[in-house]
């Protein structure tokens, strides 16, 4: 990767002359079913684009209540675009199309307009679960017959491709933007991209612009992210068997609980309640033996399989983890 990124042509991206830059985005335009993507900073600025290149101010977003977007976007949304977001309880980071139907506003002048529908696959606070098919084709139908658009924070759509083997392109054809990241199981060091129409990339691309995301010699990074999307996506896989031998090992401790059916693919939430410590005593505990964890929702720790992380460390993991809290 690191030779891709030195040896990458580039060019002024900001003037759209930077050909990796370019053949990076026409092929996650081509892998998602979109007619076009631009490349993107992160995560956050591929989701907050999305919602502001959709909304109006004083729009409402729904969101599932542990979405990435809701809790980890420093109320980006209300900030950036001047919307509301309402929040559903899911089961698994996913709610079902029946509780939309509370959820939306009558279209009356004094109510928010009910605008966008952002789902989240895999999802992260949830340990990485993925959204079912079926249930994001009844919201989809839902959404269209309320007017309302579809947002996917797919930042670990490709974990969802590989665990289950549905192409993205099957996934994203039920959005009207797509987010993606390189940077997280892919391992390319910078970005993420958006992907829908031409007339809303246009319009993501202006924002981008006022965001301060445009970028000049983007492709030696856009080149990691090729190489990422060339090298490293089948390899998710190992990380997700790594995810379920470590789940396993560790939802044997007595102090320790995971609820082992959202260990889908590669994150594991471990509840920390019984140890009687607080979860960021004991990521610093771990971490003084080696082991890095970061925190999880409620009373939990959360661990995560990559391309960085190898057999024998995850056994390491899990003996130092047996030792420490057992
Ligand atoms: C589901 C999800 N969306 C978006 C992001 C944001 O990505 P970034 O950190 O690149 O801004 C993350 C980061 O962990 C995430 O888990």
């Amino acid at each position: 990767m690191r030779q891709a990124m030195a040896s990458a042509e580039v060019g002024d991206d900001v003037f759209g002359e930077d050909p990796t830059v370019a053949a990076l985005q026409e092929k996650v335009a081509a892998l998602l079913g979109k007619e076009k993507a631009l490349y993107v900073p992160s995560g956050v600025m591929g989701n907050q684009l999305s919602i502001k290149a959709q909304t109006e101010p004083g729009d409402e977003i729904i969101c599932e209540q542990d979405a990435h977007i809701f809790n980890y976007e420093t109320a980006a949304p209300s900030l950036i675009s001047s919307v509301q977001v309402k929040t559903i309880p899911g089961v698994r980071g996913a709610i079902h199309a029946e509780q939309l139907t509370a959820a939306i506003r009558p279209k009356v002048y004094y109510m928010p307009r009910s605008r966008m529908i952002c789902l989240e696959n895999t999802h992260n606070r949830s340990g990485g679960t993925i959204y079912p098919l079926d249930e994001i084709e009844k919201i989809f139908s839902f959404a269209r017959s309320h007017e309302m658009l579809m947002h996917l924070d797919g930042a670990r759509l490709w974990n969802a491709w590989v665990a289950t083997g549905i192409h993205p392109k099957e996934y994203a054809k039920y959005f009207d933007s797509v987010s993606v990241c390189f940077s997280k199981g892919l391992g390319a060091p910078v970005g993420s991209a958006v992907a829908g129409s031409a007339a809303m990339i246009e319009r993501v691309h202006k924002w981008r612009k006022v965001f301060g995301g445009g970028m000049r010699q983007a492709g030696i990074i856009a080149a990691g992210a090729l190489y990422a999307l060339d090298h490293n996506v089948e390899r998710l896989k190992e990380d997700h068997e790594k995810a379920k031998y470590f789940a396993e090992k560790i939802s044997t401790l007595t102090k320790l609980s995971i609820d082992m059916e959202a260990v889908q693919t590669n994150i594991i939430i471990i509840n920390t309640e019984k140890t009687g410590r607080q979860p960021d005593e004991i990521i610093a505990l771990l971490k003084s033996k080696g082991v890095l964890e970061t925190l999880g929702s409620y009373n939990s720790i959360r661990a995560v399989t990559h391309l960085d992380v190898s057999m024998e460390q995850v056994r390491q993991a899990v003996d130092t983890i047996t030792s420490t809290l057992k």
